[in-house]
Protein backbone atom coordinates (compact mmCIF):
# COMPACT_ATOMS: atom_id res chain seq x y z
CA UNK A 1 0.00 0.00 0.00
CA UNK A 2 0.82 3.58 -0.74
CA UNK A 3 2.77 5.57 2.05
CA UNK A 4 0.19 8.10 1.81
CA UNK A 5 -2.75 5.96 2.41
CA UNK A 6 -0.80 4.11 5.00
CA UNK A 7 -0.93 7.44 7.05
CA UNK A 8 -4.68 8.34 5.68
CA UNK A 9 -5.72 5.26 7.43
CA UNK A 10 -3.74 5.78 10.54
CA UNK A 11 -5.05 8.96 10.95
CA UNK A 12 -7.83 10.14 8.77
CA UNK A 13 -12.04 8.80 9.26
CA UNK A 14 -13.44 9.33 6.39
CA UNK A 15 -17.17 10.54 5.84
CA UNK A 16 -19.74 7.86 4.51
CA UNK A 17 -17.26 5.45 5.18
CA UNK A 18 -17.15 2.00 6.72
CA UNK A 19 -13.52 2.71 7.37
CA UNK A 20 -13.13 -1.51 7.14
CA UNK A 21 -13.85 -1.22 4.10
CA UNK A 22 -10.89 1.19 3.39
CA UNK A 23 -8.33 -2.12 3.66
CA UNK A 24 -9.98 -3.55 0.41
CA UNK A 25 -10.81 -0.33 -0.88
CA UNK A 26 -8.34 2.26 0.25
CA UNK A 27 -8.92 5.94 -0.45
CA UNK A 28 -7.31 7.44 -3.88
CA UNK A 29 -5.03 9.49 -3.59
CA UNK A 30 -6.02 13.19 -5.93
CA UNK A 31 -3.09 15.03 -7.28
CA UNK A 32 -5.03 17.24 -9.52
CA UNK A 33 -8.22 17.88 -11.59
CA UNK A 34 -8.75 19.83 -14.43
CA UNK A 35 -12.51 20.31 -16.48
CA UNK A 36 -13.97 16.54 -15.71
CA UNK A 37 -10.77 14.45 -14.72
CA UNK A 38 -9.44 13.88 -11.00
CA UNK A 39 -5.68 12.50 -11.52
CA UNK A 40 -4.28 10.29 -8.99
CA UNK A 41 -0.53 10.40 -7.34
CA UNK A 42 0.55 7.53 -10.32
CA UNK A 43 -0.88 9.90 -13.38
CA UNK A 44 -3.94 7.70 -13.43
CA UNK A 45 -6.61 9.95 -14.08
CA UNK A 46 -11.14 9.09 -12.84
CA UNK A 47 -14.04 10.52 -14.87
CA UNK A 48 -15.63 13.09 -11.95
CA UNK A 49 -19.17 11.61 -13.19
CA UNK A 50 -20.90 13.09 -9.77
CA UNK A 51 -19.11 16.38 -10.08
CA UNK A 52 -17.55 15.76 -6.39
CA UNK A 53 -20.61 15.18 -4.54
CA UNK A 54 -22.53 16.89 -6.39
CA UNK A 55 -20.94 20.54 -5.85
CA UNK A 56 -18.70 20.96 -9.46
CA UNK A 57 -19.96 23.18 -11.67
CA UNK A 58 -18.35 24.28 -14.56
CA UNK A 59 -15.72 21.20 -14.54
CA UNK A 60 -12.72 21.48 -11.71
CA UNK A 61 -9.72 24.38 -12.42
CA UNK A 62 -11.85 27.18 -14.12
CA UNK A 63 -9.46 29.23 -14.52
CA UNK A 64 -11.62 32.21 -13.70
CA UNK A 65 -12.62 31.51 -10.47
CA UNK A 66 -9.21 30.03 -9.93
CA UNK A 67 -7.88 33.72 -10.56
CA UNK A 68 -11.08 35.37 -8.78
CA UNK A 69 -9.91 33.32 -5.48
CA UNK A 70 -6.11 34.46 -6.10
CA UNK A 71 -7.21 38.07 -6.20
CA UNK A 72 -9.65 37.67 -3.26
CA UNK A 73 -6.64 36.34 -1.53
CA UNK A 74 -4.18 39.53 -1.60
CA UNK A 75 -6.51 41.42 -0.06
CA UNK A 76 -8.63 39.82 2.54
CA UNK A 77 -8.54 36.68 3.93
CA UNK A 78 -11.49 36.29 6.20
CA UNK A 79 -13.56 38.50 8.33
CA UNK A 80 -15.98 38.28 11.50
CA UNK A 81 -19.45 38.65 9.65
CA UNK A 82 -21.22 40.09 12.77
CA UNK A 83 -20.39 43.91 13.06
CA UNK A 84 -18.21 43.60 9.94
CA UNK A 85 -19.12 42.91 6.48
CA UNK A 86 -17.15 43.24 2.71
CA UNK A 87 -17.75 43.67 -0.99
CA UNK A 88 -17.55 40.11 -2.31
CA UNK A 89 -20.25 39.57 0.46
CA UNK A 90 -22.58 42.61 -0.41
CA UNK A 91 -22.08 41.91 -4.18
CA UNK A 92 -22.97 37.89 -3.96
CA UNK A 93 -26.17 38.86 -1.67
CA UNK A 94 -27.03 41.60 -4.66
CA UNK A 95 -26.58 38.99 -7.11
CA UNK A 96 -28.17 36.46 -5.25
CA UNK A 97 -31.50 38.31 -5.13
CA UNK A 98 -31.69 38.83 -8.49
CA UNK A 99 -31.59 35.34 -9.84
CA UNK A 100 -33.88 34.00 -7.30
CA UNK A 101 -37.58 33.98 -7.46
CA UNK A 102 -38.64 37.87 -6.91
CA UNK A 103 -39.63 37.29 -3.52
CA UNK A 104 -36.95 36.72 -1.73
CA UNK A 105 -35.08 39.83 -0.29
CA UNK A 106 -32.83 38.78 2.37
CA UNK A 107 -29.32 36.78 2.22
CA UNK A 108 -28.63 34.72 5.52
CA UNK A 109 -24.41 33.26 4.72
CA UNK A 110 -23.54 30.52 6.59
CA UNK A 111 -20.79 27.84 5.01
CA UNK A 112 -22.47 24.54 3.98
CA UNK A 113 -25.92 23.10 2.76
CA UNK A 114 -27.03 21.32 6.42
CA UNK A 115 -26.52 24.77 7.29
CA UNK A 116 -28.18 26.57 5.27
CA UNK A 117 -31.24 24.29 5.71
CA UNK A 118 -30.77 24.29 9.60
CA UNK A 119 -31.14 28.35 9.11
CA UNK A 120 -34.44 27.83 7.77
CA UNK A 121 -35.83 25.78 9.95
CA UNK A 122 -34.68 27.89 12.78
CA UNK A 123 -36.04 31.20 10.85
CA UNK A 124 -39.26 29.58 10.14
CA UNK A 125 -39.68 28.46 14.17
CA UNK A 126 -38.66 31.58 15.17
CA UNK A 127 -41.06 33.34 12.95
CA UNK A 128 -44.31 31.92 14.19
CA UNK A 129 -42.63 32.52 18.12
CA UNK A 130 -41.78 36.28 17.10
CA UNK A 131 -45.15 36.51 15.53
CA UNK A 132 -47.51 35.17 18.43
CA UNK A 133 -48.42 31.87 16.61
CA UNK A 134 -46.00 29.53 19.23
CA UNK A 135 -48.22 26.35 18.47
CA UNK A 136 -46.30 26.42 14.81
CA UNK A 137 -43.47 24.42 15.99
CA UNK A 138 -43.48 21.19 13.85
CA UNK A 139 -42.28 20.37 10.04
CA UNK A 140 -43.53 18.26 7.31
CA UNK A 141 -41.38 16.76 4.92
CA UNK A 142 -40.66 13.91 2.30
CA UNK A 143 -40.39 10.20 3.14
CA UNK A 144 -37.30 9.91 0.80
CA UNK A 145 -35.91 13.75 1.46
CA UNK A 146 -32.34 14.21 2.57
CA UNK A 147 -31.25 17.69 3.85
CA UNK A 148 -28.08 16.95 5.47
CA UNK A 149 -26.34 15.76 8.66
CA UNK A 150 -26.88 18.17 11.41
CA UNK A 151 -29.40 16.27 13.50
CA UNK A 152 -32.30 19.24 12.89
CA UNK A 153 -31.30 18.50 9.27
CA UNK A 154 -31.85 14.89 9.93
CA UNK A 155 -34.97 15.23 11.61
CA UNK A 156 -36.39 16.51 8.52
CA UNK A 157 -34.74 13.86 6.32
CA UNK A 158 -36.30 10.49 5.42
CA UNK A 159 -33.09 8.41 4.20
CA UNK A 160 -32.80 5.89 6.63
CA UNK A 161 -30.01 4.21 6.05
CA UNK A 162 -28.35 7.27 7.37
CA UNK A 163 -30.47 8.22 9.87
CA UNK A 164 -32.29 5.22 11.61
CA UNK A 165 -29.80 5.13 14.56
CA UNK A 166 -29.88 8.82 15.21
CA UNK A 167 -33.92 8.93 15.26
CA UNK A 168 -34.13 8.56 19.53
CA UNK A 169 -32.47 12.88 18.75
CA UNK A 170 -35.13 13.82 16.15
CA UNK A 171 -37.67 16.99 16.45
CA UNK A 172 -40.95 15.69 16.07
CA UNK A 173 -41.38 16.30 11.74
CA UNK A 174 -44.74 14.96 9.96
CA UNK A 175 -42.88 12.50 6.92
CA UNK A 176 -45.12 12.40 3.76
CA UNK A 177 -45.00 10.10 1.25
CA UNK A 178 -42.63 11.10 -1.78
CA UNK A 179 -43.87 12.16 -5.68
CA UNK A 180 -41.60 8.63 -6.19
CA UNK A 181 -43.54 7.34 -10.00
CA UNK A 182 -41.04 4.47 -9.93
CA UNK A 183 -42.08 3.32 -6.77
CA UNK A 184 -45.76 5.27 -6.97
CA UNK A 185 -47.50 5.16 -2.96
CA UNK A 186 -50.73 5.41 -4.51
CA UNK A 187 -49.62 2.56 -7.31
CA UNK A 188 -50.71 4.84 -10.19
CA UNK A 189 -49.03 5.35 -13.20
CA UNK A 190 -47.76 8.78 -14.19
CA UNK A 191 -49.17 9.05 -17.61
CA UNK A 192 -52.62 8.53 -15.91
CA UNK A 193 -52.23 9.76 -12.24
CA UNK A 194 -53.34 12.93 -11.33
CA UNK A 195 -50.64 14.01 -8.61
CA UNK A 196 -53.37 12.13 -5.98
CA UNK A 197 -49.84 11.84 -3.73
CA UNK A 198 -50.21 15.42 -3.13
CA UNK A 199 -53.34 13.56 -1.10
CA UNK A 200 -51.39 13.01 2.32
CA UNK A 201 -49.86 16.49 2.67
CA UNK A 202 -53.70 18.34 1.76
CA UNK A 203 -55.10 16.19 4.89
CA UNK A 204 -52.20 16.79 6.79
CA UNK A 205 -52.00 20.26 6.46
CA UNK A 206 -55.88 20.69 6.66
CA UNK A 207 -55.90 18.66 10.05
CA UNK A 208 -52.90 20.22 11.50
CA UNK A 209 -51.78 23.34 9.92
CA UNK A 210 -52.34 25.49 13.58
CA UNK A 211 -49.31 23.62 14.34
CA UNK A 212 -47.11 23.07 11.50
CA UNK A 213 -44.49 26.12 10.98
CA UNK A 214 -43.16 25.20 7.07
CA UNK A 215 -42.34 22.36 4.69
CA UNK A 216 -39.32 21.69 3.65
CA UNK A 217 -38.52 19.55 -0.04
CA UNK A 218 -36.17 19.15 -3.01
CA UNK A 219 -37.51 20.74 -5.96
CA UNK A 220 -37.77 18.39 -8.39
CA UNK A 221 -34.97 15.91 -7.67
CA UNK A 222 -34.92 14.01 -4.11
CA UNK A 223 -31.61 13.39 -4.65
CA UNK A 224 -29.79 11.35 -1.90
CA UNK A 225 -32.81 9.54 -1.37
CA UNK A 226 -31.79 7.96 -4.57
CA UNK A 227 -31.88 10.74 -7.52
CA UNK A 228 -35.79 10.77 -7.57
CA UNK A 229 -37.24 12.89 -10.26
CA UNK A 230 -40.84 13.81 -9.74
CA UNK A 231 -43.34 16.23 -11.47
CA UNK A 232 -43.49 19.91 -11.29
CA UNK A 233 -47.13 19.53 -10.88
CA UNK A 234 -46.15 18.08 -7.43
CA UNK A 235 -44.35 20.95 -6.46
CA UNK A 236 -46.93 23.65 -7.88
CA UNK A 237 -49.52 21.61 -5.73
CA UNK A 238 -47.22 21.51 -2.65
CA UNK A 239 -46.43 25.51 -2.97
CA UNK A 240 -50.19 26.26 -3.36
CA UNK A 241 -51.50 24.14 -0.45
CA UNK A 242 -48.49 25.81 2.10
CA UNK A 243 -49.60 28.78 0.84
CA UNK A 244 -53.43 28.28 1.62
CA UNK A 245 -52.87 26.49 4.69
CA UNK A 246 -50.26 29.79 6.04
CA UNK A 247 -47.31 27.19 6.16
CA UNK A 248 -43.77 28.33 4.98
CA UNK A 249 -42.41 26.88 1.96
CA UNK A 250 -38.77 26.31 2.29
CA UNK A 251 -37.52 24.51 -0.62
CA UNK A 252 -33.94 22.87 -0.48
CA UNK A 253 -31.87 23.53 -3.46
CA UNK A 254 -28.63 22.87 -1.64
CA UNK A 255 -28.26 19.79 -4.68
CA UNK A 256 -30.52 21.18 -7.45
CA UNK A 257 -29.24 24.90 -7.44
CA UNK A 258 -26.71 26.38 -9.93
CA UNK A 259 -28.25 24.74 -13.37
CA UNK A 260 -28.14 21.50 -12.44
CA UNK A 261 -31.50 20.63 -13.64
CA UNK A 262 -31.30 22.85 -16.69
CA UNK A 263 -32.11 25.66 -14.94
CA UNK A 264 -30.87 28.15 -12.85
CA UNK A 265 -32.88 26.63 -9.57
CA UNK A 266 -35.22 23.68 -10.16
CA UNK A 267 -38.22 25.83 -8.33
CA UNK A 268 -37.83 27.45 -11.82
CA UNK A 269 -39.96 24.86 -13.70
CA UNK A 270 -42.07 24.82 -11.54
CA UNK A 271 -42.58 28.57 -11.34
CA UNK A 272 -43.24 28.56 -7.74
CA UNK A 273 -42.24 31.20 -5.01
CA UNK A 274 -40.62 29.89 -1.56
CA UNK A 275 -40.37 31.44 1.88
CA UNK A 276 -37.25 29.95 2.41
CA UNK A 277 -34.21 28.65 -0.32
CA UNK A 278 -31.30 26.75 0.55
CA UNK A 279 -28.53 26.91 -1.16
CA UNK A 280 -24.91 25.29 -1.03
CA UNK A 281 -23.12 23.20 -3.08
CA UNK A 282 -22.85 24.37 -6.64
CA UNK A 283 -22.68 27.97 -5.21
CA UNK A 284 -19.09 28.18 -5.32
CA UNK A 285 -18.70 26.07 -8.53
CA UNK A 286 -17.14 23.24 -5.94
CA UNK A 287 -14.17 25.46 -5.00
CA UNK A 288 -15.00 26.34 -1.44
CA UNK A 289 -17.26 25.57 1.19
CA UNK A 290 -20.35 28.21 1.36
CA UNK A 291 -23.98 28.09 2.32
CA UNK A 292 -26.86 30.96 1.99
CA UNK A 293 -30.55 30.92 3.20
CA UNK A 294 -32.67 33.32 1.17
CA UNK A 295 -36.03 34.81 2.32
CA UNK A 296 -38.35 37.21 2.14
CA UNK A 297 -38.99 40.72 3.66
CA UNK A 298 -42.19 39.65 5.88
CA UNK A 299 -40.38 37.07 7.61
CA UNK A 300 -37.00 39.18 7.61
CA UNK A 301 -39.45 41.91 9.57
CA UNK A 302 -40.48 39.54 12.20
CA UNK A 303 -37.39 39.43 13.56
CA UNK A 304 -36.58 43.43 13.37
CA UNK A 305 -37.28 45.13 16.33
CA UNK A 306 -35.75 46.86 19.84
CA UNK A 307 -33.02 44.50 20.96
CA UNK A 308 -35.04 44.08 24.52
CA UNK A 309 -38.28 42.58 22.88
CA UNK A 310 -35.72 39.63 22.41
CA UNK A 311 -36.88 38.90 18.34
CA UNK A 312 -33.01 38.77 17.47
CA UNK A 313 -31.81 35.83 15.55
CA UNK A 314 -29.17 34.25 17.29
CA UNK A 315 -27.71 32.04 14.91
CA UNK A 316 -24.60 32.62 12.67
CA UNK A 317 -21.26 30.44 11.69
CA UNK A 318 -17.48 31.26 12.35
CA UNK A 319 -16.60 31.27 8.58
CA UNK A 320 -20.15 33.06 7.63
CA UNK A 321 -19.61 34.79 4.16
CA UNK A 322 -15.92 33.96 3.89
CA UNK A 323 -14.93 36.28 1.29
CA UNK A 324 -12.47 34.00 -0.34
CA UNK A 325 -15.65 31.48 -1.06
CA UNK A 326 -17.81 34.75 -2.03
CA UNK A 327 -15.62 35.54 -4.87
CA UNK A 328 -15.58 32.13 -5.90
CA UNK A 329 -19.10 32.66 -6.25
CA UNK A 330 -19.40 35.84 -7.83
CA UNK A 331 -16.70 34.55 -10.50
CA UNK A 332 -19.17 30.95 -11.01
CA UNK A 333 -22.03 33.52 -11.69
CA UNK A 334 -20.02 35.27 -14.39
CA UNK A 335 -19.03 32.22 -16.00
CA UNK A 336 -22.67 31.03 -16.24
CA UNK A 337 -23.05 35.15 -17.85
CA UNK A 338 -20.01 34.67 -20.22
CA UNK A 339 -20.32 31.65 -21.10
CA UNK A 340 -23.93 31.49 -21.58
CA UNK A 341 -23.71 28.21 -19.65
CA UNK A 342 -27.43 27.32 -19.94
CA UNK A 343 -27.85 27.96 -23.26
CA UNK A 344 -25.45 26.00 -24.52
CA UNK A 345 -26.05 23.04 -22.38
CA UNK A 346 -29.22 22.40 -23.86
CA UNK A 347 -27.74 20.53 -26.29
CA UNK A 348 -25.52 18.38 -23.96
CA UNK A 349 -28.82 17.60 -22.11
CA UNK A 350 -30.32 16.28 -24.88
CA UNK A 351 -27.54 14.39 -26.09
CA UNK A 352 -27.21 13.14 -22.53
CA UNK A 353 -30.85 12.36 -21.83
CA UNK A 354 -31.24 10.56 -25.31
CA UNK A 355 -28.03 8.40 -24.59
CA UNK A 356 -29.53 7.14 -21.43
CA UNK A 357 -32.61 6.14 -23.50
CA UNK A 358 -30.55 2.31 -24.13
CA UNK A 359 -30.29 1.41 -20.48
CA UNK A 360 -34.51 1.22 -20.59
CA UNK A 361 -33.58 -2.39 -22.21
CA UNK A 362 -31.39 -4.26 -20.07
CA UNK A 363 -33.23 -6.37 -17.49
CA UNK A 364 -31.43 -4.95 -14.11
CA UNK A 365 -32.79 -1.50 -14.67
CA UNK A 366 -35.51 -1.08 -13.78
CA UNK A 367 -36.37 2.86 -14.01
CA UNK A 368 -34.06 5.37 -15.84
CA UNK A 369 -34.72 8.90 -14.99
CA UNK A 370 -32.89 12.16 -15.73
CA UNK A 371 -33.18 15.85 -15.44
CA UNK A 372 -30.77 18.80 -16.60
CA UNK A 373 -27.85 17.47 -15.99
CA UNK A 374 -27.85 14.65 -13.76
CA UNK A 375 -29.33 11.12 -14.83
CA UNK A 376 -29.76 8.20 -12.49
CA UNK A 377 -30.50 4.52 -12.65
CA UNK A 378 -32.67 2.15 -10.30
CA UNK A 379 -31.10 -1.25 -10.45
CA UNK A 380 -33.35 -4.25 -9.40
CA UNK A 381 -32.72 -8.01 -8.63
CA UNK A 382 -36.37 -8.49 -10.81
CA UNK A 383 -37.98 -5.88 -13.33
CA UNK A 384 -41.02 -6.98 -13.28
CA UNK A 385 -41.79 -6.80 -9.80
CA UNK A 386 -39.15 -4.09 -9.34
CA UNK A 387 -38.15 -6.05 -6.36
CA UNK A 388 -34.88 -4.61 -5.25
CA UNK A 389 -31.45 -5.99 -4.19
CA UNK A 390 -30.47 -7.59 -1.21
CA UNK A 391 -28.55 -4.78 0.91
CA UNK A 392 -25.83 -7.98 1.15
CA UNK A 393 -25.51 -8.23 -2.19
CA UNK A 394 -23.95 -4.90 -2.71
CA UNK A 395 -24.84 -4.69 -6.19
CA UNK A 396 -23.88 -0.15 -5.94
CA UNK A 397 -20.34 -1.31 -4.43
CA UNK A 398 -19.87 -4.06 -7.39
CA UNK A 399 -20.52 -1.72 -9.82
CA UNK A 400 -18.54 1.41 -8.29
CA UNK A 401 -15.05 -1.40 -8.06
CA UNK A 402 -16.16 -2.13 -11.91
CA UNK A 403 -16.49 2.04 -12.76
CA UNK A 404 -13.02 2.59 -11.18
CA UNK A 405 -11.04 -0.43 -13.49
CA UNK A 406 -12.31 1.61 -16.27
CA UNK A 407 -11.59 5.27 -14.80
CA UNK A 408 -15.19 5.67 -14.02
CA UNK A 409 -16.70 7.32 -10.70
CA UNK A 410 -19.75 5.45 -9.74
CA UNK A 411 -20.18 5.97 -6.50
CA UNK A 412 -23.59 4.89 -6.11
CA UNK A 413 -27.08 5.62 -3.63
CA UNK A 414 -27.54 2.35 -2.29
CA UNK A 415 -29.21 0.33 -5.58
CA UNK A 416 -29.24 3.71 -7.96
CA UNK A 417 -26.22 4.36 -10.18
CA UNK A 418 -26.27 8.36 -11.21
CA UNK A 419 -24.69 10.90 -13.02
CA UNK A 420 -24.18 14.21 -11.95
CA UNK A 421 -22.19 15.83 -14.88
CA UNK A 422 -20.60 19.00 -14.80
CA UNK A 423 -21.23 21.81 -17.64
CA UNK A 424 -17.46 21.63 -18.81
CA UNK A 425 -18.32 17.84 -20.19
CA UNK A 426 -18.18 17.51 -23.97
CA UNK A 427 -20.32 15.87 -26.60
CA UNK A 428 -17.41 12.78 -26.68
CA UNK A 429 -16.97 12.64 -22.97
CA UNK A 430 -20.63 12.18 -22.55
CA UNK A 431 -20.30 9.56 -25.12
CA UNK A 432 -17.14 7.67 -23.52
CA UNK A 433 -19.05 8.08 -19.88
CA UNK A 434 -22.34 6.20 -20.70
CA UNK A 435 -21.29 3.78 -22.92
CA UNK A 436 -18.58 2.58 -20.25
CA UNK A 437 -21.67 2.51 -17.93
CA UNK A 438 -23.55 0.62 -20.06
CA UNK A 439 -20.93 -2.12 -20.32
CA UNK A 440 -20.52 -2.39 -16.75
CA UNK A 441 -23.85 -2.33 -16.41
CA UNK A 442 -24.97 -5.30 -18.72
CA UNK A 443 -22.08 -7.69 -17.79
CA UNK A 444 -23.16 -7.43 -14.50
CA UNK A 445 -26.73 -8.69 -15.08
CA UNK A 446 -24.80 -11.85 -16.61
CA UNK A 447 -23.02 -12.53 -13.98
CA UNK A 448 -25.62 -12.88 -11.70
C1 LIG B 1 -30.61 18.61 -0.85
C2 LIG B 1 -29.49 18.66 0.14
N1 LIG B 1 -29.60 19.46 1.20
C3 LIG B 1 -28.61 19.58 2.11
C4 LIG B 1 -27.45 18.85 1.98
C5 LIG B 1 -26.36 18.97 3.00
O1 LIG B 1 -25.29 19.65 2.48
P1 LIG B 1 -23.85 19.54 3.18
O2 LIG B 1 -23.35 18.17 2.90
O3 LIG B 1 -23.05 20.62 2.54
O4 LIG B 1 -24.06 19.78 4.64
C6 LIG B 1 -27.30 18.00 0.89
C7 LIG B 1 -26.09 17.19 0.74
O5 LIG B 1 -26.00 16.28 -0.03
C8 LIG B 1 -28.35 17.89 -0.04
O6 LIG B 1 -28.27 17.08 -1.11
Amino acid sequence: MDSWIKKDLKHIWHPYTQMKDCKILPPILIEKARGLKLYDNKGSFYYDTISSWWCNVHGHNHPRIKNAIKRQLDSLDHVLFAGFTHKPAILLAERLISITPGNLKKVFFSDNGSTAVETALKMSFQYWQNSGREKKKNFISLDYGYHGDTIAAMSVSGVDLFNEIFAPLFFKSYKIPSPYCYRCPMKKKRTFCDIECIGPLERLLRRRNSEIAAIIIEPLVLAAGGMIVYPKEYLKRAAHLARKYNVHLILDEVATGFGRTGKMFACEHAKVKPDFMCLSKGITAGFLPLGATLTTDEIYGAFYDDYKKGKTFYHGHTYTANPISCSAALASLDVFKREDTLRKAEGLISIFHNRLERFRGLDIVGDVRCIGMIGALELVRDKKGKKKFGINERIGLRIYKKGLRESLILRPLGDIVYFYLPFSITKDEIGVIVDKTFDIIKNERSVR
